[in-house]
């Protein structure tokens, strides 16, 4: 059923692919599923949201993407089918906060990814400052992260998540820690910055609203172990302005998550 939604709403190739995904954890000498069938593709320049209620496993499929864990079932495929599967440099990923090393200078910090991938650092220099430029922050590049705002810092994570030019950029809550005017301005920056750098996003939020606000297509998770409860495009127009949240339809994508969402777990 899930699968037939994604046919009808992609009509490329996809750049991403995730079949029956599953993931067991052992914990205490038992085994815990974590994630119980994950199914979805994603096709290049989709911003996908994925929403879900608490703990139901929406970080362990984006470390599953990331190659930080391995799947315990079904398949996951980044890049056309038989191009190989997740390779570290392909991916980018922006966690809840923004993890920023004191010591070292916001442009240091961008180039981190850089440094330790051994990407020559005088022409990745030139690209951390056009990356610092493009999420609004030319004047920090010599700052230390204690001297910016939150807002600040979780953009120069974006930043340092897109140094290694990354296909896919895999962001876990990122606004999840701002105030609730920053967090608007973060969602109008993402949608630039997605606009302007031409990647693939999968943001995982616990907003609702967000999740229709940025998405391209919106993945719905159970509550866990994680199971696709549904999938769908978001048809309205990008550059989306914040009045859209006004909209009906708007509301009908908002009310069709509420119904999917199992609320009483
Ligand atoms: N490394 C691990 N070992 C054992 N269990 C784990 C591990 N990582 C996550 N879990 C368990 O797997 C389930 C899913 O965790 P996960 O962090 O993916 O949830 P989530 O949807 O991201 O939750 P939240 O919205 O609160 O961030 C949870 O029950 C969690 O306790
Ligand atoms: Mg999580």
């Amino acid at each position: 059923m899930i699968e037939e939604l994604q046919q009808n709403v992609h009509a490329q190739p996809p750049l991403v692919t995730l079949k029956n995904v599953q993931k067991v954890f052992q914990s205490g000498g038992k085994d815990f599923v974590a994630v119980k069938d994950v199914t979805l593709t994603i096709e290049a320049g989709d911003l996908l949201s994925i929403v879900g209620p608490s703990g139901c496993g929406k970080t362990t499929v984006l470390k599953i993407l990331a190659g930080l864990y391995d799947a315990s079932g079904g398949s996951v495929q980044i890049g056309p089918e038989g191009a190989g599967s997740v390779a570290g440099h392909d991916v980018g990923m922006v966690f809840q906060q923004p993890l920023l090393l004191k010591w070292r200078s916001i442009i240091d910090n961008v180039l981190l990814p850089a440094d330790i991938l051994g990407l020559p650092r005088k022409e990745v220099r030139e690209r951390a400052h056009d990356l610092l430029a493009m999420v609004g922050l030319k004047d920090a590049a010599d700052k230390y992260p204690y001297q910016l705002s939150g807002g600040m810092q979780q953009r120069a994570a974006i930043a340092r998540a897109l140094i290694h030019d990354p296909k896919l950029v895999l962001m876990d809550e990122p606004f999840g820690a701002l105030d609730a005017i920053t967090r608007e301005k973060m969602n109008l920056e993402l949608l630039r910055i997605r606009e302007q750098s031409n990647k693939t996003f999968i943001v995982v939020t616990h907003g609702i609203q967000e999740a229709v606000f940025l998405g391209s297509h919106c993945a719905v998770l159970s509550a866990g172990p994680a199971r696709m409860a549904d999938y769908f495009a978001i048809d309205i127009d990008y550059p989306r302005p914040l009045s859209v949240k006004t909209s009906p339809k708007f509301g009908a994508y908002v009310e069709r998550i509420y119904d999917k969402l199992d609320m009483s777990a």
